[in-house]
């Protein structure tokens, strides 16, 4: 891939993560509200949070994109919303996201995953995306289906994080389905 693909919404732009994001990645990702729904620990220290900025960097030359999400105003990390694992063989790919939780429920994740889905049918030629989402997560699900997704059953002991296993629900929305 060349330059890093940047998207622009109504109240956001998606761009690469960058090493002076380290404070406000840290934020975002040592809240264990936002991570209680995710095979991850909150984080603890910054290195932590500099490991994953080096491994979205690494990951990029792997074909699979990790969008920082930024109030157009600032410019500032507020969150991620990203392709992190995909199935490039069949056109499938897999969607993942959090914001801080100071942004919630102002439509800025269902504004971010419009454009992400919208980019990887028409840019990366994808026919399926699909999410995994704990049946809890209710906030994450209705994202979902405000973006056309389908809730298509519930994978048993599907996830295993925390030394146990967990159900998720698997959404899927097609390229079809948009129409
Ligand atoms: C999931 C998450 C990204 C949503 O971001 P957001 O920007 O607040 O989402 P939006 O504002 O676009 O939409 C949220 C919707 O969920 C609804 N909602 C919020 N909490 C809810 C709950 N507990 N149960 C059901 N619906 C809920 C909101 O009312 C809103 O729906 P509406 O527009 O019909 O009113 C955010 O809560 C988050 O980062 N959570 C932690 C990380 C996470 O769980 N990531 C997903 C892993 S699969």
């Amino acid at each position: 891939m060349g330059s890093f693909p940047v998207l622009e919404t109504e109240r956001l732009r998606l761009r690469e993560t960058r090493a002076n994001d380290l404070d406000d990645l840290y934020h975002v990702y040592s809240d264990p509200e936002v991570t209680r729904y995710y095979n991850l620990d909150a984080l603890t220290n910054l290195e932590q949070a500099r490991q994953i900025i080096r491994r979205r960097q690494e990951a990029l030359g792997r074909g699979h994109i990790r969008w920082a999400l930024c109030l157009k105003e600032d410019d500032r990390y507020i969150g991620s919303c990203g392709l992190p694992f995909s199935l490039e063989y069949w056109r499938v790919a897999e969607l993942g996201y959090e914001l801080g939780r100071e942004h919630w429920g102002k439509g800025l994740m269902t504004e971010a995953v419009r454009a992400v889905c919208h980019y990887a049918f028409e840019t990366l030629g994808m026919q399926r995306l699909e999410a995994q989402v704990m049946p809890g997560n209710g906030a994450s699900i209705r994202v979902l289906e405000k973006c056309g997704f389908r809730c298509e059953g519930l994978l048993r002991g599907r996830g295993f994080w925390n030394e146990r296993s967990h159900d998720l629900l698997m959404f899927g929305l097609l390229r079809d389905d948009l129409g």
